[in-house]
């Protein structure tokens, strides 16, 4: 029985025509026609319906670009980052390799993305510690400023932007908005990638559209997006010798990656729609299963890519079937499922980290499951796993 995979990638045909031109006309390297194709390509499709302009700078990874927009933002060691802790570890790491303190910022139920709430709760806390604020408030003693905060769109489910844009608003803490699962995802009709000073966007294998690896960073101030263009290709001077002013880092993306990318965006809306449909036939599925709640958009301002639909299940309302339970009766048919993301204060990596809020990620975590959600899963695998799910809920 072959592997039916959480989220494989799905080429589109167009991919190897852009990639085959990069080896004809030898742009073998980290520029090129299709570096700057695809970031236009990435600015227009961002850009919707805005008469906002966008700019994209491609990149060999999200991470790389979160960690670009934090150096942007002057984050020093002193300072300390707000970041939801219901993520992948590419949104807190880059805070790390700064040598910034993280404090931590649960998420509420609706979208499973960061709470506004815990998120005031958090400034008013770090502000009382010393910490100050951007161009507001002077810190105290030896301590930083706050420098960003870091909200997640997770699984493509857009955060509740209006809120946390409010309260950065309100407190001139700049949002750098992770955007990694979120490509095609809006909020009130503008696209996931526009709400923070700057946002990343990633390409990793697994994505809704992939480069085999890779990211972006997105701004509509292109001097950011100059910036890292400069920082990622090592920040050399305008010198014809090798000559820098400053650290950069080697996160360009390649002109061979870039072309994937190329063609993957022809096929972006198709991918959307794809995963969109994969979640409404596990929606109709779980309609009359007592205690399975999926990701749900919270009203029509919500608008999902559903890169992978996720379930709550709660045992004491399915006659005690759980999430591993089900996670394994997919493994023995060789169907991958995931446990959601485990809470970043949790990891043994950060533990004693500051966390604000009640614990919402900590029983999504516990009860929460992602189901095989690829845009090109087939017909016949779908049977497989209805076949499980079937079984296990015993309709
Ligand atoms: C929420 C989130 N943030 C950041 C990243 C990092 O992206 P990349 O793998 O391209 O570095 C990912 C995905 O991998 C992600 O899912």
């Amino acid at each position: 029985m072959d592997k039916i995979w959480l989220s494989s990638p799905h080429m589109g045909g167009g991919e190897r025509k852009y990639v085959n031109e990069a080896f004809d006309t030898n742009w073998v390297a980290p520029l090129g026609p299709n570096v700057t194709g695809f970031e236009n390509d990435l600015s227009s499709y961002i850009k919707s319906n805005e008469t906002q302009n966008y700019y994209t700078a491609a990149l060999t990874s999200g991470t790389a670009a979160l960690h670009l927009a934090l150096v942007m933002l002057g984050v020093t060691p002193n300072d300390v980052v707000l970041v939801q802790s219901f993520t992948f570890c590419g949104t807190t790491n880059p805070v790390v390799y700064i040598g910034a303190k993280i404090a931590f910022v649960d998420s509420e139920r609706d979208t499973w993305n960061m709470d506004p709430v815990a998120l005031k709760e958090a400034i008013e806390t770090l502000v009382g510690q010393g910490y100050g604020i951007p161009r507001k408030k002077e810190p105290k003693g030896n301590k930083g400023y706050i420098r960003a905060i870091m909200p997640v769109h997770l699984y493509g489910m857009p955060a509740k932007m209006d809120e946390l844009e409010a309260i950065s608003k309100e407190s001139g803490i700049p949002i750098v908005e992770d955007a990694a699962e979120a490509l095609g995802s809006s909020y009130n009709g503008k696209m996931c990638g526009t709400f923070g000073v700057m946002s990343a966007l990633s390409f990793n294998g697994n994505k809704i559209i992939t480069t085999s690896g890779g990211g972006a960073l997105v701004s509509s101030n292109n001097d950011y997006v100059e910036k890292a263009r400069f920082l990622s290709t090592q920040a050399r001077d305008n010198a014809p010798h090798y000559q820098h002013s400053q650290i950069g880092y080697n996160y360009r993306m390649s002109n061979i990656v870039a072309g994937i990318g190329r063609g993957q965006m022809e096929v972006l809306n198709d991918r959307v729609a794809q995963r969109r449909a994969n979640n409404q036939r596990y929606r109709a599925f779980f309609a009359d299963v007592e205690g399975v709640e999926l990701q749900t958009e919270p009203n029509s301002g919500f608008y999902s890519n559903f890169w992978l639909t996720s379930i709550i299940i709660d045992p004491s309302k399915t006659g005690g079937i759980d999430r591993e339970f089900v996670r394994l009766e997919m493994e023995k048919e060789n169907i991958e499922c995931r446990p959601l993301w485990k809470p970043m204060h949790l990891q043994p990596v950060f533990e004693g980290s500051e966390f604000f809020g009640s614990g919402v990620c900590v029983e999504l975590f516990e009860k929460g499951l992602c189901l095989p959600s690829g845009s090109n899963l087939r017909e016949d695998e779908f049977e497989r796993i209805f076949e499980v799910l079937n079984r296990i809920f015993k309709k």
